[in-house]
């Protein structure tokens, strides 16, 4: 397999212990040549180094390297491994305990879950899926283009599982013993920056950490510079915002307040405040509703209820209920893209709701929201922004989020596409002059604070990773 790079890229500045020699200055994109790897000669094979350690010391995702293999740890329970990833072409390390022991670069997945998607595309790495369980669901433009020329169905999932190096997806209990089963928890991964740090993860299986590093510095950045001026524009009096949901599983309606630590972090991100709630879980709609009664912004995340008046009857209220955000016109969904099978991405086998300790099947959940939203934080943030005070992005065009009542929703079809090949592009939001909210959690609908159309609300999408040529 031949890898183009397309952009030179820094090489990670790592310093090399004493004796160590550099393979090179770049991680190997293909095996050692055989006969070349002398396990004695103290080596480096990956230059390149992943610098998560050094941008989030908590972060649930710890890479080591030890010259010809790294050992990849991922900490949260649930998606708890050890996993050794060794240099094709030199040895599998006799002496280490780990759960997997894969060689690497990977230039084959399969994968069970679509959130993995946006990650592997935007390192440039789409050629290497082969199969997904996911099926029709996902909302990549380029992977459904891919599927119709090289069917990417799982016919005949174990034996496909077996023939690839790696299969990437998250709970699957079928298949989680297999010896090439790789956890994927970027969803159950706490904070809303944490999401995007699985970039890191999947970045050391293909060794394309440099491209790694990159990315997620891009989405990092953009995201605290958009908190910044976010926060500099909060009222005086900050918003209260929520993101709630509604369920009628089995015909028991149960609504809930999502306490997710991520949920938190857009929130407090934009200079909001969120509803204090013991739990998050509500059986009977009367506390729900008491919890929800000084909400300013509301985000609902039921998918189902696609207009005002379906969620105000789910929501037991009426359009002359005293709440803020029904006044205010302050309802936002999360389904503005879905993939063009009327919905999107299955995945959510794993949305885990804290507060009722329970993972959710949400396999049917067609919504971008559950793929590409898990990686581009930034993008998340910037809809949310723009959510809560709209003079701020004047003309931004939201992703993810939209009103209730606003029917457009961006179907993601393979004509999407623009080039199967390339890396997909993570956007980069300019990043708007702060203009600061009168008014608080009192305030009319359009927010007080003149209109500024010194900030347009652009989209660059930079193209970061690299192309994958066979
Ligand atoms: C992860 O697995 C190790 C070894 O099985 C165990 O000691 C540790 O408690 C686990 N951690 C979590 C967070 O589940
Ligand atoms: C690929 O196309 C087939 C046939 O249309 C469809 O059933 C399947 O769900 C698609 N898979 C993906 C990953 O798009
Ligand atoms: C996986 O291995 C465990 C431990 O050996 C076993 O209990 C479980 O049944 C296996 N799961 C499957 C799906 O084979
Ligand atoms: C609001 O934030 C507090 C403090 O961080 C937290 O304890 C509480 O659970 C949060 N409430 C919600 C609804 O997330
Ligand atoms: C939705 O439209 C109705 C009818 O025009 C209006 O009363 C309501 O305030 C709107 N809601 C939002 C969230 O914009
Ligand atoms: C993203 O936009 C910011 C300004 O908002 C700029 O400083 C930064 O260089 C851009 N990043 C990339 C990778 O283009």
């Amino acid at each position: 397999m031949v890898y183009t790079r397309l952009f030179g890229l820094a090489v990670a500045a790592a310093a090399l212990a004493a004796g160590v020699q550099a393979q090179g200055t770049t991680n190997l994109k293909a095996c050692v040549p055989e006969g070349q790897f002398n396990a004695g000669a103290n080596v480096d094979y990956f230059p390149e180094k992943s610098n998560l350690a050094q941008q989030d010391a908590s972060s649930s995702i710890s890479i080591s390297y030890h010259n010809y293999y790294k050992v990849v740890k991922s900490l949260l329970s649930g998606a708890n491994q050890t996993i050794v990833l060794w240099q094709c072409g030199t040895q599998r390390p006799a002496d280490v305990v780990a759960d997997r022991f894969i060689s690497v670069p990977i230039d084959d997945v399969a994968i069970g879950d679509t959130t993995i998607v946006p990650y592997i595309e935007a390192l440039g790495g789409r050629s290497t899926i082969k199969y997904s369980s996911a099926g029709q669901y996902t909302g990549s433009p380029c992977l459904q283009a891919l599927n119709t020329t090289q069917s990417l169905d799982d016919t005949n999932e174990q034996t496909q599982i077996a023939s690839v190096d790696t299969y990437f997806s998250f709970m699957d209990s079928a298949n989680a013993n297999a010896t090439n089963y790789v956890s994927f928890a970027a969803t159950t991964d706490p904070g809303a920056l944490k999401r995007s740090q699985w970039i890191h993860f999947i970045g050391a299986f293909y060794n394309a950490e440099a491209i790694a590093n990159t990315i997620y510095s891009q989405i990092a950045d953009n995201y605290k510079c958009l908190s910044s001026a976010a926060k500099e524009s909060a009222p005086s009096t900050p918003l209260t915002v929520a993101f709630a949901s509604y369920s009628n599983y089995q015909g028991k309606s149960t609504w809930s307040l999502s306490t997710a630590p991520y949920v938190n972090d857009y929130i407090t991100s934009i200079g909001a405040k969120n509803v204090s709630v013991t739990s998050g879980f509500f059986s009977e709609a009367g506390p729900f509703q008491q919890a929800i009664k000084d909400v300013d912004l509301l985000v609902d995340t039921s998918f189902g209820l696609s207009s005002q008046d379906d969620l105000l009857k789910a929501y037991g209220l009426t359009k002359d209920s005293d709440y803020k955000f029904i006044k205010n016109q302050k309802i936002f969904t999360v389904n503005k893209e879905q993939n063009l099978n009327g919905g999107m991405c299955k995945y959510l086998r794993s949305f885990y709701d804290r507060s009722a300790e329970t993972y959710t099947d949400y396999t049917l959940s067609k919504i971008a929201w559950f793929e590409s939203a898990v990686l581009e934080q930034n993008v998340v943030l910037a809809d949310l922004i723009w959510a809560a005070y709209p003079n701020v992005q004047p003309n931004y065009q939201s992703t993810y989020l939209k009103n209730i009542n606003d029917s457009t929703v961006k179907t993601l079809a393979p004509a999407d596409c623009t080039d199967r090949n390339a890396p997909s592009a993570i956007p980069n939001i300019t990043c708007p002059k702060p203009v600061k909210q009168g008014g608080g959690s009192t305030g009319g609908s359009s927010g007080a604070g003149s209109l500024v159309a010194s900030s347009v609300g652009a989209i660059a999408a930079v193209a970061i990773g690299a192309a994958f040529a066979l």
